[in-house]
């Protein structure tokens, strides 16, 4: 796809970018991390507090389960905050937050580190222990991040659900985790309006039954309902006594588990991926100050969502680890106008934007008098992830945003790899639309079907040849999907699940997924899990969901629905439908549009073809149809 339109310039980066980037010379850094990969990430591990040193830097004698920095004991937390405590930067400010209605918190470390310290110990006394689930639901709020560092702190594993999601959605990842806990909000601000956290989860409450109790953040001051016995506001139990300003980190193994955080697969419903303290925290930190160039002085925005991984290793861990002051903002990017976010990087003085496609389509569709009335001259570095950027939006963002100073670090990862794959630095010569090459130590590929490498500009699967510390552990519950999702297709080799191409220079041009998950406005969906919020509709007797290109959104979800006799098809009833997904699973997962039909494209083992009603849709050849039933 890319391919076609690469306007074929190479963006060379000027003598101001390459005199102020830590890293000068990406080749030579290259080479020392293929030479010695275990102690290119040792080095960068020694940056970092352990209780006590690692045996090995890597064991994979229980491959694909490998291990990293054995034998250590460290907590992630404690190197976010107290580390920082103990050196220059106790006053240093980790977070400035504003609300999407204008509201202002800032907090130094010393303040976070106390108020996740008060947290930690409300979560103790709520019986919350070394090893329990606790799904935080909430929306972008400084809270979020404080209760996420706050079951870290004591070894809780923290399943974050993302805001946009509702009732089916937490439902199904609360259950599936058997979460003791769940921390949300009354509410949350977006777009003026506010989304009702604390009854979509009521509701969700309904359907899983593990929970003991919830905690509630108060954001909007609306009307919730408190069930007496389960339900606690967060900041009267933050004024108990029990809170005290003190909560030592658990010193935990360097592989105990940090978090799961699910995720849309090819089949059925949505997997927990696990990272775990120690490797999570080396690529983390490693990755965002070489790619971001992360210096003391720096103010950071990664203006993704917490709920996804985006946000945890970058709005969270990467940033806290590197000692880094993050900007967090609420709520909508245009509102109340299309500037706010260009308003909101003056008045901070933003250095670092790291984004998604999707919302530079979004903003740039507002035309550039918006950005051109603000100084935006803080600005530095800027980020692109979530799907291939074309062209087009690249160079918005380079001359618009970044004035044709600012280097686009467009960077490739899943929430399997915790980090960083493919990305540039800013001494790299770019290519809009390729996220250049992988990180030094990564050794990537893109292979046929047999795994065997393919030639330069042809398509083929990506994978990855060696493990890295953030590299997902397992899947929750699960180790055998995940030998058979990820290590099973080309042995040996991790199977991305993304189609790709390398041209001559070695520059990787991701194409797009080859499995059934759709990446809508960069969030990441499976068919699986529109096609049974559809089914779970009476009307509905089966259904099949596709993703077809969108401008603004990267891809927009179409469903083909078969209804049940003695329904008739109209208007009325698909949007119906299109509510009742929205309902189950959340806005972002609302159909753009369904299509009722008497019947749908099979394989003979009764396996719905998505592609050949992609193909139908796009006008496009089929391709095979020699699985397709008569
Ligand atoms: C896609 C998001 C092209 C890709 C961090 C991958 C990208 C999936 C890029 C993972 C990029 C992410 N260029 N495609 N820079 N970044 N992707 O788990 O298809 O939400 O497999 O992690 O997003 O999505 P996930």
């Amino acid at each position: 796809m890319q391919k076609k339109e690469l306007p074929g310039e190479m963006y060379r980066p000027s003598a101001e970018v390459i005199g102020r980037a830590r890293v000068k010379d990406w080749n030579a850094m290259v080479a020392e991390a293929e030479g010695d990969n275990q102690k290119f990430w040792a080095k960068e591990a020694e940056e970092l507090h352990w209780f006590r040193k690692w045996d090995t830097v890597l064991d994979d004698s229980g491959k694909p389960f490998f291990k990293w920095f054995t034998g250590a004991t460290t907590n992630i937390v404690y190197n976010c905050l107290d580390r920082h405590i103990e050196n220059a930067r106790r006053n240093k400010l980790a977070f400035l937050w504003e609300g999407e209605n204008g509201d202002f918190r800032s907090y130094s470390y010393f303040a976070l580190r106390r108020e996740v310290c008060k947290f930690a110990n409300v979560l103790k006394s709520l019986g919350v222990q070394k090893g329990d689930r606790v799904t935080i639901y909430m929306g972008r709020v400084p809270e979020l991040p404080i209760a996420m560092l706050a079951c870290a702190r004591i070894g809780a594993i923290h399943s974050v659900v993302y805001g946009g999601f509702t009732v089916e959605a937490l439902a199904e990842r609360i259950d599936d985790s058997a979460s003791r806990l769940v921390i949300t909000c009354d509410g949350a601000y977006q777009r003026g309006k506010v989304v009702p956290l604390k009854d979509i989860a009521d509701e969700a409450l309904q359907r899983a039954a593990t929970v003991e109790s919830m905690v509630v953040v108060k954001r909007t001051g609306h009307d919730v309902k408190m069930e007496a016995g389960r339900d606690m506001w967060y900041h009267e139990l933050m004024a108990l006594p029990i809170a005290g300003n003190d909560c030592p980190a658990e010193v935990v193994d360097a592989e105990h588990p940090l978090f799961l955080l699910y995720t849309s697969g090819t089949t059925g419903k949505p997997k927990a991926i696990l990272h775990t303290h120690g490797g999570y925290m080396v690529g983390t930190y490693t990755t965002l100050k070489y790619v971001f160039d992360i210096h003391e002085e720096d103010r950071y925005w990664c203006a993704a969502d917490p709920g996804w991984i985006t946000g945890h290793s970058y709005i969270v861990y990467g940033p806290l680890l590197n000692g880094t002051t993050s900007f967090l903002y609420e709520g909508a990017p245009n509102y109340p106008y299309p500037n706010r976010w260009w308003q909101m990087i003056e008045k901070y003085g933003i250095n670092i934007l790291y984004t998604a496609p999707t919302a530079i389509r979004g903003l740039m569709r507002f035309g550039d008098a918006w950005p051109n009335r603000h100084d935006l001259s803080s600005l530095r570095i800027l980020g692109s992830v979530g799907e291939p950027i074309n062209p087009e939006a690249w160079k918005w963002y380079h001359t618009v945003i970044g004035k044709e100073r600012c280097p686009i670090m467009d960077t490739w990862w899943q929430t399997e790899t915790g980090m960083f794959m493919i990305t540039p630095m800013p001494c790299v010569p770019l290519k809009p639309g390729s996220g250049t090459r992988p990180f030094p130590g990564i050794i990537m590929d893109v292979v046929n079907e047999e795994g065997q490498s393919v030639g330069p500009n042809e398509e083929g699967y990506l994978v990855i040849r060696n493990p890295w510390p953030s590299m997902m552990r397992t899947l929750y519950n699960d180790p055998d999907r995940y030998i058979k999702q990820y290590w099973s297709q080309f042995p040996g080799s991790y199977m991305t699940g993304d189609s790709a191409k390398r041209d001559e220079d070695g520059y990787y041009w991701v194409i797009g997924r080859v499995d059934d998950v759709i990446k809508v406005s960069g969030y990441r969906l499976g068919t699986a899990e529109i096609e049974s919020a559809l089914v779970s509709h009476p009307m509905v007797a089966e259904a099949a969901a596709i993703g077809l290109p969108h401008e603004v959104k990267g891809n927009a979800i179409h469903a083909y629905v078969i209804l049940r006799a003695g329904n008739s098809p109209g208007d009325h009833l698909t949007d119906e439908l299109r509510s009742h997904v929205a309902h189950e699973l959340g806005p972002i997962a609302k159909p753009e549009k369904i299509t009722v039909v008497d019947s749908l494209p099979k394989t003979r083992s009764g396996k719905i073809m998505r592609r050949v009603l992609k193909a139908r849709a796009l006008g496009k050849d089929p391709g095979n149809l020699s699985t397709l039933e008569e």
